[in-house]
């Protein structure tokens, strides 16, 4: 399976890079300039040695990969998905990772969707025949980035169909500490999205930038 990330220069992206590298898996960086990802790339590889990352534009990522993860800024997404529409490969996976909420006089404010979530709004613009799930909401850059630290928490998986769910769990799941909850159809992005304040309401209340979660009660 050919995995990239669309704004995967992005701390989220980078996060998410580095962790599936180290777990083994070749991962594409995406960004619009290939200079960019390359010095990202380089960047991580001097942290981290030998590292399966490679450079690669946004457009190479769409073209080449069976699962393209999408960690560009909720205001950008429609665009960057508009953009590629013609080009996203029928049965590939998009991953979306982002979150509709912005920092108007640095509080956090959710947009309001008329489709429920930043997920649903991207499933109406995407192809039907492209797939999608979404994951990784609620794990903070600053977690993720910091290879280190073990991950030790849940993250949840919705997306429209079965094997959206299945793939996204299969190549997540390669990374140690994460333990991939499936919570679903698409119907249930919302509430993962508001999670994400709910992590962010912690951080701030606690004054760290690692809050995650873990479901107890559950045999995964
Ligand atoms: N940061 C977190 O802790 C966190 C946690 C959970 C979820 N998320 C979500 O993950 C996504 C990425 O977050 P982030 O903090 O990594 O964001 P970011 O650093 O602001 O942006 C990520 C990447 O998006 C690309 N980008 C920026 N503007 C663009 C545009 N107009 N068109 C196309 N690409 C553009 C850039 O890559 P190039 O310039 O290289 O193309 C940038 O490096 C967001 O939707 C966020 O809600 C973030």
């Amino acid at each position: 399976m050919h995995i990239g990330i669309i704004g995967g220069t992005g701390a989220e992206g980078r996060g998410l890079a580095t962790r599936l590298a180290a777990a083994g898996v070749h991962t594409l960086v995406g960004s619009r300039d290939l200079d960019r990802a390359r010095e990202v790339v380089t960047g991580l590889a001097n942290q981290n040695r030998s590292l399966p990352l490679e450079a690669a534009t946004n457009e190479s990522v769409i073209d080449t990969c069976d699962v393209t993860f999408l960690a560009v800024p909720f205001a950008r997404a429609a665009d960057v998905v508009a953009s590629h529409r013609a080009a996203f490969r029928p049965g590939a996976l998009v991953v979306d990772l982002t979150v509709p909420v912005s920092f108007p006089e640095g509080r956090p404010v959710m947009e309001s969707l008329p489709e429920g979530s930043a997920a649903e709004h991207l499933r109406a613009r995407l192809p039907a025949e492209v797939k999608l799930a979404a994951t990784l909401k609620t794990i903070p850059a600053a977690v993720l980035t910091r290879i280190d630290t073990p991950l030790d928490c849940d993250e949840f998986v919705c997306g429209d169909s079965p094997e959206a769910r299945t793939t996204t769990i299969e190549v997540l799941g390669r990374i140690p500490g994460l333990r991939l909850v499936d919570v679903g159809g698409l119907e249930t992005a919302g509430i993962l999205e508001r999670m994400t304040l709910l992590a962010i309401a912690i951080n701030k209340r606690y004054r760290v930038r690692t809050a995650r979660f873990r479901v107890v009660g559950v045999n995964v």
